[in-house]
């Protein structure tokens, strides 16, 4: 049985020692492929592999294809937007992801990029605070509900928006939950958005949302790209001034936001948002276990994909 890691982007030392022991005390072979530069490099390593942990690695229906023996694909994180859940199902490929083990990383991160952004890059000029301002949370899972928890810390006012989340479920933690996603962002300060990449999500923070957002706003994105229809974007930041956005996930239309932008629009050099070394171990020691208890005992607890 052969478990490869395969991460472009990879987990920290500490998390693959951890991983290899789960692996190897289950009597199974682990190999390891990081910072592969062409797919090919993907597609030959999974010829003989039986088990793949990925991050944000595209397992499309080629590699599925490739992967002869595969039974498993574990994303070691939230978001499986980059597997091809169709073409896995059609190949009798179970696809899971690690619900929750990289999600305070997440959500960490959305405060550091905040305070960078409503300290003015650090610049040495006055800012603005987090005390008493309003954090508007787009998606109440996982990280939305580690934002909250870090939120009140900061003595926020936190709202929350999502379609799937029971109005009470919200509450019973603190948290006021909006009518509607128009009401969270015409109503709060802050924007902190987690909604995952869907056909249904797609380009859908858009004109009609952004510009409902009162002045001085400032967005967090540290989910998707795709979420944000990008023309949109570049329109209303050259429309409103005041607002500032910062995301973990490089747009297509980075360097011209970043010429005319400069200041109010930040993005990371690398999608980080769940790169720490407790996030890595989290989720790749999550992922290694899922897979053991898969190969075992059939177990496919966090299966995201159709039998
Ligand atoms: C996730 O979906 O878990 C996060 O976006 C982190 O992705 P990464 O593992 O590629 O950093």
């Amino acid at each position: 049985m052969k478990v490869l890691i395969a991460t472009d982007k990879p987990f920290a030392k500490v998390a693959v020692d951890g991983i290899r022991k789960e692996v190897e005390e289950a009597g199974f072979e682990l190999a390891l492929l990081e910072k592969y530069s062409a797919k090919q490099q993907l597609l030959d390593a999974v010829v003989d592999a039986d088990a793949i942990i990925i991050r944000s690695d595209i397992v499309d229906a080629e590699v599925i294809a490739a992967a002869k023996q595969l039974k498993v694909v574990v994303r070691a994180g939230a978001g499986y937007d980059n597997v091809d859940l169709e073409a896995a199902t059609a190949a009798g490929v179970c696809v899971m992801n690690t619900p929750g083990q990289n999600a305070n990383a997440v959500a960490e991160l959305v405060f550091g990029l905040l305070i960078y952004m409503l300290r003015n890059n650090f610049n040495g000029t006055s800012g603005t605070e987090l005390k008493g301002k309003k954090i508007g949370i787009h998606a109440y899972g996982n990280v939305g509900r580690n934002v909250a928890r870090i939120a009140k810390g900061f003595g926020m006012e936190v709202l929350a928006y999502d379609m799937y989340c029971k109005d009470e479920a919200i509450r019973a933690e603190g948290v006021e939950p909006t009518c509607s996603v128009k009401m969270l962002y015409q109503s709060c300060d802050v924007v902190s958005v987690h909604i995952p990449a869907t056909k249904d999500t797609k380009q859908s923070i858009n004109a009609e949302l952004l510009n409902l957002l009162p002045k001085g706003a400032v967005m967090i994105n540290t989910a998707r790209k795709e979420v944000i229809h990008e023309a949109d974007m570049m329109a209303f930041m050259e429309a409103r001034p005041d607002f500032k956005y910062a995301t973990d996930i490089t747009p297509d239309n980075h360097a011209e936001m970043l010429e005319k932008f400069a200041g109010r629009y930040f993005s990371t050099a690398k999608k980080m948002g769940a790169q720490t070394a407790e996030a890595n171990i989290n989720a790749g020691i999550a992922a290694a276990k899922q897979i053991v208890a898969f190969v075992n005992d059939a177990d496919d607890c966090c299966r995201v994909n159709k039998k």
